[in-house]
């Protein structure tokens, strides 16, 4: 979506291909469900846009990009399923001359063993009757300083005429393009940005629970890490990682790597430790209820902010819903304040204000900051605040406790 309205700004006509009845639906009304992309925005242009389930709209495209889902099946092993679907079905409806880009994050070799086969379906050859290239989402849900516009977009093309037509596309829309030799240099890149954070989460993440043993605060000593001006980036330890990226991406490699013999322990050893984060922080919750003489079971705690990061309600293995249900498991009462995330279905809950939540609560849990958390008002009604994101920090208080 992000993507198609940046091409419909730029004076394009764009043609959205969905399985989703609803979404079309939406989408050609102008009704944006994209955080990002504000129904306001979308209708200013969405004259120019042709929604569809139908892939046989593509038949008259210049170019079509793929952005379908590419998840982890129950095994934790690519799901390539919609992608595949996807090829196929393009496969079907494919035309001399058009140009296919695949967008979705997955393993190195996917565009060139996966999608060509399906398309080439078509009795067309690629790179040769039609181009095919892979190039990285990089959109960050709900940061506005990095665009699509000013974020360098990878390419890899297939050869070097189906780089160079995919390199011209994406100037339409991206201010700079950077050509890579190979589709699976593409891929691979994506990989490596993603595994760099969940590589580096995960190191923040163990020191703050040795910093938890040892008596110290993380906080104190990551803030102070980051004044040095060269040879450190900062990453900010948490409950637990979220989003449908970092918790998913990295493993795609890790499934690949071993077709080659090769463990990525690397990748392992983060999952490991980020996964394993929703339950130190339950630890920390009942260590501090301990403190004031209660016990989990039969407690009322409040879930402040339930998505997987600030500003945002997306809910993709946001480590809060795995921190409800191991509190509920224990016997916790939870109630939740969330104004980007309306209800939880799932675990039968709604967002509450944060004055009325707090009535009669026995500790509230802050798993996720947004920047509209009224933190005095927090602080000064609950009788026990358990902070996972250091925003309390420089507070002191009997009652505060922090990762
Ligand atoms: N959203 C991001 O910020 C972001 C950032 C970087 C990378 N990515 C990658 O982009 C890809 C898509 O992510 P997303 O967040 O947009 O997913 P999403 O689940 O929000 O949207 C994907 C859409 O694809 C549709 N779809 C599924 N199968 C289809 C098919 N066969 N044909 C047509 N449509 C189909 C779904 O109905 C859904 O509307 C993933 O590989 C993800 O890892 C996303």
């Amino acid at each position: 979506m992000p993507l198609a309205v940046e091409f419909l700004e730029a004076g394009h006509e764009v043609v959205g291909i969905d399985v989703d009845h609803g979404r079309v639906q939406a989408i050609a009304a102008g009704v944006s469900d994209i955080e990002d992309i504000p129904s306001e925005r979308l209708g200013a242009v969405v004259d120019r846009l042709t929604a569809s389930t139908r892939y046989a709209d593509l038949a008259g495209v210049d170019s079509a990009i793929i952005a379908v889902p590419t998840p982890l099946t129950g095994n934790r092993e690519p799901d390539l399923g919609p992608l595949l679907s996807a090829g196929r079905a393009l496969g079907g409806v494919l035309q001399r001359g058009q140009l296919v880009v695949l967008e979705s994050t997955t393993y190195p070799g996917t565009t060139r063993e996966q999608l060509a086969p399906l398309l080439e379906e078509s009795g067309l050859k690629a790179g040769r009757d039609f181009n095919l290239a892979f190039s990285p989402e990089r959109v960050d849900p709900g940061r506005t300083d990095y665009t699509l516009r000013n974020t360098p977009k990878v390419v890899g093309g297939l050869t070097e005429g189906c780089c160079e037509r995919a390199c011209a596309l994406y100037r339409e829309v991206c201010d700079e393009v950077v050509a890579v030799s190979t589709p699976d240099a593409a891929e691979m890149t994506k990989l490596l940005e993603n595994i760099f954070r969940s590589v580096n989460i995960a190191l923040v993440n163990e020191l703050a629970m040795l910093a938890d043993r040892m008596g110290m605060d993380i906080w104190e000593v990551v803030d102070a890490a980051a004044t040095k001006p060269f040879g450190f980036m900062r990453f900010d330890p948490g409950p637990g990682m979220g989003g449908h990226c970092l918790p998913v991406d990295p493993f795609y490699l890790t499934w690949r790597a071993r077709e080659f013999d090769m463990p990525t322990e690397f990748i392992e050893l983060a999952g490991e430790v980020n996964q394993a984060m929703p339950y130190f922080c339950v630890e920390k919750i009942s260590a501090a209820l301990n403190d004031h003489s209660k016990a989990v079971r039969g407690s009322k705690l409040l879930i402040v902010g339930v998505s997987y990061k600030a500003g945002v309600g997306d809910l993709r293995e946001s480590p809060a819903l795995k921190i409800i249900r191991l509190l509920r498991e224990r016997g916790a009462e939870i109630s939740y304040h969330d104004p980007h995330v309306p209800e939880l279905p799932d675990h039968g809950l709604h967002h509450q204000q944060l004055d009325h939540a707090l009535d009669g609560c026995d500790c509230a849990v802050i798993v996720t900051a947004h920047p509209s958390l009224d933190l005095d008002t927090l602080i000064e009604q609950a009788p026990l605040v358990v902070d996972f994101r250091g925003v309390t920090r420089g507070k002191k208080a009997p009652h505060l406790v922090r990762l």
